[in-house]
């Protein structure tokens, strides 16, 4: 808008962006989960809407309102998020995979709660989830389907950037914004820092600051690489 001093430079465009951790589900009332805020995603979601893009965000378990404007899918598995991103992507222009999914999920479902009782308790045996990010890669690079400019995130707390490079190859994505977790950054706080790589050998240094500004910083990136 006006007072934000940015270009609307995604007018016209359609973005998808998913958020939040996925939940996999073990019984009516546990699951396995994990730390993701979604404030990253909501970041994202806001800043493309302010740049004039139309908005579909695909939340998992977000607690925090979404932006005004935004078309909402509401998610609870990795299952259900790929659905919802799958379909969504089919006539975007450029998809930002922020929610953190669950690698596995439980191999059954209980229908009960399960019971506590005074034998061992089984363990809980967990298979693969889709991996949903690469799927959008195989499928751009098989078909030409999807979106122009697929981006990841990656949340390394070791070897940051040789782990960076393997997943942006591995996954066949245009864009992926690793940040270091830990040392009280990410997870729940207002702020981050990140460095996006690109495909094409760019490293972007993001400096500690607001997600916001992050947000900003990867639509410039997806912009530019807009056909
Ligand atoms: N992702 C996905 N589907 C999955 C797992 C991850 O789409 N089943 C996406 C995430 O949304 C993120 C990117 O892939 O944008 C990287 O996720 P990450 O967990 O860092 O990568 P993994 O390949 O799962 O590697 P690992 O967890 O072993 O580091
Ligand atoms: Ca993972």
């Amino acid at each position: 808008g006006v007072l934000s001093g940015r270009p609307r430079d995604l007018a016209g465009r359609h973005v998808v962006v998913s958020a939040g951790g996925t939940r996999e589900a073990i019984d009516p009332v546990r699951f396995i989960g994990n730390r993701s805020s979604g404030l990253q995603g909501l970041a994202l979601a806001r800043t493309a809407l302010v740049r004039g893009a139309g908005v579909t965000l695909v939340a998992a378990n977000v607690t925090l309102p979404a932006p005004a404007g935004a078309e909402v899918i509401a998610v609870e598995s990795a299952r259900e998020m790929r659905e919802a991103v799958l379909s969504a992507c089919r006539d975007a222009d450029a998809v930002v995979m922020a929610a953190a999914v669950a690698d596995f999920r439980p191999a059954e479902y209980h229908d009960n709660k399960i019971k506590k009782t005074s034998a061992e308790p089984d363990p809980i045996r967990l298979v693969e989830n889709p991996d949903i990010l690469a799927e959008l890669g195989r499928r751009r690079a098989s078909s030409g389907e999807g979106p122009a400019v697929i981006v990841g995130f990656a949340a390394e707390t070791d070897d940051v950037l040789a782990n960076g490079h393997a997943k942006l190859k591995r996954k066949g994505c245009d864009l992926l914004v690793v940040n270091q977790v830990g040392a009280g950054l990410a997870f729940g706080t207002p702020d981050n820092a990140a460095v996006v790589l690109s495909a094409d050998g760019d490293a972007v240094d993001v400096p500690r600051g607001p997600k916001e500004d992050l947000a900003h910083r990867v639509w410039d990136l997806v912009a530019a690489r807009l056909p």
